[in-house]
């Protein structure tokens, strides 16, 4: 029999049935649970037990205070397959330096060098829309298209989904094992003679081969994207290994296209839903942008685009669950005690809807987020890109990156829902939706 947790309620979760659900559906159940049984719930999957706080202060403690306490969880396997130890999947000393050596290409500055070069992806595409016109297409496939040549631009300096169809494929590849490896009850060693394994094994070939070119290529030059950055990051250790380079440059492709993508199609969705508050984005845009092509400053001076891109976080946490895994036993602020090695998850989607910090939850409001009405919130109800020292590196540039793009497309093109399709989401490690969002986009004003 599984372990005792005292002060922990018990929603076992035992009956087969009910997996499927939490596979399908995994976020809401998480949200019912919490509603039904408090802030600390032992949730009991097969044989596996997971303890899911929802309370502030043991979030706090968990990501924050007592980080160096807490590993990631071994659920993120599928991810350490394909991303090998970057910084998303490494652990101590690995991976603070890693993070010290990786920091500086994500300082504003850097950021701020880096927009030019989304504004440009995110008018290429709008070219594209403007020489078609008006037209239905699935803004999910958009969405991951432009942020995954943003992402090679600025990491590579190159277009990766023009120019290198076979590494493109293999990233999707990979990426779509491990999202199904991190998920699989029983996952097999990635030696496994089976197809899906072997594809795996190849997709991991090619980028691996696609890297180590890239990299060497780039050692000569001067670094003004961010691999190029990471190419010349120094400290008393040296530079990074090749390898380690690999692993980073994954890493943050990875780390950095889909989430966005999913927080912009979302975006999109709430907008479609909300046509007071489109307009309200259409105009600031029109206002402030008049017809130029933005720069990183322009975030600034967009508040209603960022407060709209929060609440669609808020309601759609590209990253839906957070996992971590203390080395030894530990008492939460709250009192109760977790033994070593037990799996805990803290939910962004559970705790932007916790009763205690939200009104009207489930309502779309960005005014929510104006300074005022934020003022006596706790920080920790609200985590899109978590806290604490694994607190997201790329924030600042997903927040200018999305900005740029949503103001770009609302000041031009007014999106819309195409009516009997039911958009759901698949909880895989970002919360895509599926089977896509089919919209209409037509002219502003
Ligand atoms: C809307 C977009 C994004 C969201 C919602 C998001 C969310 C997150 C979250 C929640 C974490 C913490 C995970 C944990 O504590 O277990 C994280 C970590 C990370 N993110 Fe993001 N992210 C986004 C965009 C990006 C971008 C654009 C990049 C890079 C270009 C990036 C790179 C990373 C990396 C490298 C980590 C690991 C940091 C560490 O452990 O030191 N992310 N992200």
């Amino acid at each position: 029999m599984g372990r005792d947790y005292p002060g922990f309620v018990d929603a076992s979760f035992r009956r087969f049935r009910d997996v499927p659900e939490l596979m399908r559906d995994g976020p809401e159940v998480l949200m019912r649970i919490q509603r039904a049984h408090g802030d600390r719930v032992r949730i009991r999957i097969g044989i596996e037990d997971f303890l899911l706080i929802s309370d502030v202060a043991d979030a706090r403690h968990v990501l924050v205070t007592h980080a160096n306490g807490y590993a990631k969880s071994e659920h993120y396997r599928g991810l350490k397959a394909a991303l090998g130890r970057g910084l998303v999947t490494s652990e101590g000393a690995l991976w603070r330096r890693q993070r010290k050596l990786v920091q500086p290409a994500f300082r504003p500055a850097a950021i701020e060098a880096l927009a030019p070069t989304m504004t440009e992806c995110a008018a290429a595409m709008l070219d594209g829309w403007r020489a078609e016109g008006e037209a239905s297409f699935d803004v999910h496939e958009a969405m991951m298209a432009v942020t995954f040549q943003i992402a090679g631009r600025t990491l590579f300096g190159q277009d990766l989904s023009r120019e290198t169809g076979p590494v493109t494929e293999a990233f999707e590849v990979a990426l779509a094992f491990a999202n199904d490896y991190a998920e699989s009850l029983l996952p097999l060693p990635l030696w496994a003679p089976l197809p899906r394994y072997r594809a795996f094994r190849r997709a991991m070939a090619t980028l691996d081969s696609a890297l180590a070119a890239v990299i060497d290529e780039k050692r000569g030059a001067s670094g003004d994207d961010l691999l190029g950055a990471m190419i010349h990051a120094t400290d008393e250790d040296g530079q990074m290994s090749v390898r380690q380079l690999r692993d980073e440059a994954m890493t943050l492709l990875a780390a950095g296209h889909e989430t966005t993508a999913v927080a912009l199609s979302w975006t999109f969705w709430w907008l479609a839903q909300h046509p007071a508050i489109a307009d309200a984005v259409s105009e600031e845009a029109r206002r402030v942008l008049g017809d130029d092509l933005p720069d990183a400053t322009i975030v600034r001076e967009l508040p209603l685009t960022g407060r709209v891109l929060h609440e669609a976080m808020r309601l759609r946490p590209p990253v839906w669950i957070v996992e971590r895994q203390p080395y030894l036993d530990d008492a939460l602020p709250s009192g109760v005690r977790i033994p070593a090695g037990s799996i805990v998850g803290i939910s962004p989607w559970v705790l932007h809807r916790h009763a205690a910090h939200w009104t009207n939850p489930e309502g779309f409001d960005p005014e929510r987020f104006t300074e005022e009405r934020s003022a006596g919130r706790d920080r920790y109800a609200y985590l899109p890109f978590g806290a604490g020292p694994r607190v997201c590196i790329g924030g600042s540039f997903a927040m200018v990156e999305a900005t740029i793009l949503l103001a770009m497309i609302a000041r031009e093109w007014r999106l819309s829902l195409l009516s009997g399709q039911r958009v759901h989401y698949r909880p895989g490690i970002t919360l895509r939706p599926t089977p896509g969002i089919q919209m209409r986009r037509t002219h502003v004003g």
